[in-house]
């Protein structure tokens, strides 16, 4: 089970719990379950209206690694939130983006701050 944050300086903070491990659960789909107005428009990984900054606050695991998809990868690039140096350096160093699409982004066993 992981808590999971939303944050927008428009609205109050609301954490959430996600059932992780489904590997199906997008960030996306989670906040539109629980009315979350985090802004979306393909849910496909095409308009990147959906971009969020994720920033792991779990104590008890290590962080861990996220697969960008090359559609996210792509958006990413031109919404100007990573360069291509960087996402090939997350890749070598396994690390976490900062930036996701939530319609691509799956969440895991791992306690996160979504900023939207
Ligand atoms: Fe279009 Fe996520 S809703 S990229």
């Amino acid at each position: 089970m992981a808590l999971v944050t939303f944050s927008n300086p428009e609205y109050k903070d609301k954490t959430v719990y996600a059932v992780a491990g489904s590997h199906t659960e997008t960030l996306l789909k989670l906040a539109k379950e629980h009315k979350i107005p985090v802004n979306h428009d393909c849910q496909d990984g095409e308009c990147g209206h959906c971009v969020v900054r994720v920033t792991s606050i779990d104590k008890k695991t290590q962080r861990m690694g996220y697969h960008l998809t090359e559609k996210e990868q792509t958006v990413l690039r031109q919404l100007g939130k990573l360069s291509k140096d960087q996402i090939d350096q997350l890749m070598v160093d396994d690390l976490p983006s900062e930036w996701r699409l939530a319609c691509q982004m799956i969440v895991r066993d791992e306690d996160i701050l979504v900023e939207y």
